[in-house]
């Protein structure tokens, strides 16, 4: 390929990347398509929420739900708790609020336009906490996720999900994403934090880690 040809791949990349981090207008519209049709997708979600091993009484909240599809997993099992959502993205909280409509009527689950940099008061403690390939976009995740510990009750638990979507990513990717997030919830004081694998191309990895008052 010419110098030209790199440049323009390299920058069209760089924009489908942009796009998925914040979904806006007609591409973040098709971004969000591709996000909910994707197989790996639907898989991936599934699998986190399913290792989340929430309640029917739980107070969830998911941090960058994209198109909704972990949302519509937790509704399900949270027939007498809520589940909250926050993304920074109004494309995703359209396309998620569709997705979700009859769980939001029926007052299960509440979703919000706001950026985890400035998060929405949620009132009592919450049990679980999860976010699915977002915190790579995040600007200080430590920080953030000091604050999102505040939130949850003692013995709450988060779930960090990572499927490597640069071009060649493969499982080392997902090994090194898995140890960046193992770090991370360390940092932010997290403990009990244990990794688990999905084995997709590339695989998937979330680690879930638990929130114990000294
Ligand atoms: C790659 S998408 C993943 C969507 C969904 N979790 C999934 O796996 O299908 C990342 C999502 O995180 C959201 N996001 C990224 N940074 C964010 C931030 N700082 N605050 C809130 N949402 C954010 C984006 O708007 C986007 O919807």
């Amino acid at each position: 390929m010419t110098t030209t040809g790199t440049g323009l791949k390299r920058r069209a990349i760089g924009g489908l990347v942009r796009q998925f981090g914040h979904p806006r207008g007609v591409a973040g519209r098709m971004a969000g398509w591709v996000m909910a049709h994707r197989r790996s997708n639907r898989e991936r979600n599934g699998w986190v929420v399913s290792l989340l091993d929430v309640r029917p009484a739980d107070r969830v909240l998911e941090i960058g739900f994209g198109p909704g599809l972990a949302i519509a997993g937790l509704a399900d099992r949270v027939t007498r708790g809520r589940v909250y959502g926050i993304d920074r993205s109004a494309v995703m909280v359209r396309q998620a609020s569709r997705r979700n409509r009859a769980a939001i009527r029926a007052g299960r689950v509440e979703l919000i336009q706001s950026t985890v940099d400035d998060l929405p008061r949620f009132g009592e403690p919450l049990d679980a906490i999860l976010a699915v390939n977002s915190v790579g976009f995040w600007a200080d995740p430590v920080a953030r996720l000091h604050e999102l510990r505040r939130l949850l009750r003692p013995g709450g638990r988060i779930a960090l999900a990572s499927q490597p979507r640069c071009p060649g990513a493969t499982r080392d990717t997902t090994a090194r994403a898995a140890l960046e997030l193992h770090d991370l919830l360390t940092r932010a004081g997290f403990t009990r934090t244990r990794v688990e694998t999905l084995g997709l191309d590339p695989p998937v990895a979330c680690v879930l880690a638990t929130y114990e008052p000294d």
